[in-house]
């Protein structure tokens, strides 16, 4: 659970430590040389007052005068003439001579030149002054500077570096942690939630703290929290239903098949159950043959091979199909078609469309009333109507009629036998076609089923 905040937190500790300590050392160069710079011109400026003043005087008393006054500072003073004899200096002793260097090159600036600066190896850093008298060399003044105060003024400033390097060092490292686990907490909380939703606990709470993509992640979640409960509601549901739905013929079965089984029944009786048996075993292979069909619907293995229909040729076949049972419920088929008029549409899957929805409106009108297709052919689209002057559907009924197993009717009427899978069929194969369905409905006026599909595949011209 921590591994994400570990490997950030480390990636951050490398990259922000790099940049400091690059920063730090860039900076800790610059600081020292400005230091060491400064001290060679202000050497360089003192020789360099010394020789203006040996240039106007340049006598035992103006010697003895300038190394009088390097006696007293930091830096001393070697005063040589021009063959390089020493003419005085400020030291105690003649240590300095070893690191006195004639030049060799007659040519020295008239503004000085830096003998050594070597602060780190050698003792002394040097800096040497011609003294011109009518434009001849007449001697030097060499200043030197212990390169002791150097090492004490950086070791100093060495010490104020680790100071405030371990000072951001710390900063840093608090600032990483927090950042990490501010950044890694939504996450790590995210994972848990998947978790949990893994194990089958929908009801994660995810609070949206920040309009990013973590933000939107975690509604993303959320939402999928809510399909998948619902989902699994649905199947729930959907399972209780089938259950109950085959164990009702079943026990039909059994308890007929019992009765029959008995000695003393009568032949006629027995006839009687047995019919009863085979209707019940009829309906439940209908209603696997109905369960069948939805799960190929669900699982997308259902193919629909559509083509041009000509749709009054399937609606007679259907009416003279169908004919026997409308003729024995005495109801009126009527249908209503332009001879031409065609879909584009796979011919099984609208039979079976017009046909289950036929069977509704014969199911559920009265006998002797009327039951009307009415086709309209329109350049795009093709309207079909069914029309039936039946019982209707209740109105708080009405968006509930396409789910599955729902039945208006919630006792099992034994005479129409329907199991409530029919219209959601149907609202599949419809919208497999990329067509509409509507349903208007008045309680014991009628019903009025309205599909709506394209009349040709692709486009229009
Ligand atoms: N034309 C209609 N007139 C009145 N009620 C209807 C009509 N069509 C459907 N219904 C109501 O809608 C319910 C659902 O219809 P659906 O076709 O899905 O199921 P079913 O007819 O009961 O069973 P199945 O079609 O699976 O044998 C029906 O039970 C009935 O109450
Ligand atoms: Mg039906």
């Amino acid at each position: 659970m921590r591994k994400l905040s570990i490997k950030l937190g480390i990636l951050f500790c490398i990259i922000i430590f790099g940049l400091e300590a690059f920063m730090f050392s860039y900076l800790h160069n610059s600081i020292v040389n400005a230091r060491i710079d400064d001290e060679l011109s202000s050497l360089q400026a003192r020789g360099n007052s010394h020789r203006d003043i040996l240039e106007k005087h340049f006598v035992e008393d103006s010697i003895s005068h300038v190394i009088l006054m390097e006696s007293e500072a930091l830096t001393d003073v070697v005063i040589v003439n021009q063959k390089g004899e020493v003419l005085g200096s400020s030291f105690d002793n003649e240590n300095f001579k070893k690191y006195l260097i004639y030049p060799q090159k007659t040519e020295i600036k008239k503004k000085g030149e830096i003998v050594e600066d070597d602060w780190k190896n050698k003792p002394y850093i040097i800096t040497i002054s011609p003294i011109l008298q009518k434009k001849e060399i007449i001697g030097y003044v060499y200043m030197y500077q212990e390169t002791d105060s150097i090492h004490t003024l950086i070791g100093r400033l060495n010490e104020h570096f680790v100071l405030a390097g371990i000072i951001a060092l710390l900063l840093t490292f608090i600032v990483i942690i927090l950042l990490t686990k501010a950044l890694t907490k939504p996450l790590v909380k995210m994972k848990e939630a998947t978790y949990q939703i893994s194990k089958g606990n929908f009801l994660v709470d995810l609070p949206k703290t920040s309009n990013d993509e973590l933000g939107e992640l975690a509604v993303s979640l959320k939402e999928l929290a809510r399909d998948l409960n619902f989902l699994k509601k649905e199947r729930n549901d959907f399972l209780a239903s089938i259950s109950h739905e085959l164990r009702t013929p079943l026990t039909y079965i059994k308890g007929y098949a019992d009765i029959s089984l008995r000695k003393n029944i009568e032949e006629e009786e027995k006839e009687k159950y047995l019919r009863i048996i085979v209707e019940e075993a009829n309906r439940l292979s209908t209603l696997i043959e109905d369960l069948f069909e939805l799960a190929k619907i669900d699982k997308n293995t259902f193919l629909i091979q559509k083509q041009q229909i000509n749709l009054y040729e399937l609606l007679v076949k259907l009416q003279i199909k169908m004919s026997p049972a409308f003729k024995e419920k005495e109801i009126d088929l009527t249908i209503n078609c332009p001879r031409t008029s065609s879909l584009h549409g796979d011919p099984a899957r609208m039979e079976q469309i017009i046909f289950n929805l036929l069977d509704n409106a014969m199911k559920y009108s009265p006998k002797n009333s009327k039951v009307e297709v009415i086709v309209t052919a329109r350049k795009k689209e093709t309207e079909i109507i069914i029309h039936d002057n039946g019982n209707g559907i209740p109105e708080e009924d009405l968006p509930y009629i396409f789910n599955r197993f729902y039945r208006v009717d919630k006792s099992r009427t034994r005479s129409l036998g329907g199991t409530g899978l029919g219209l959601s069929i149907v609202q599949e194969l419809v919208q497999a076609h990329e067509g509409t369905i509507r349903v208007e409905s008045k309680l014991n006026i009628g019903t009025t089923f309205i599909l709506s599909f394209k009349t040709y595949g692709g486009e229009v011209n």
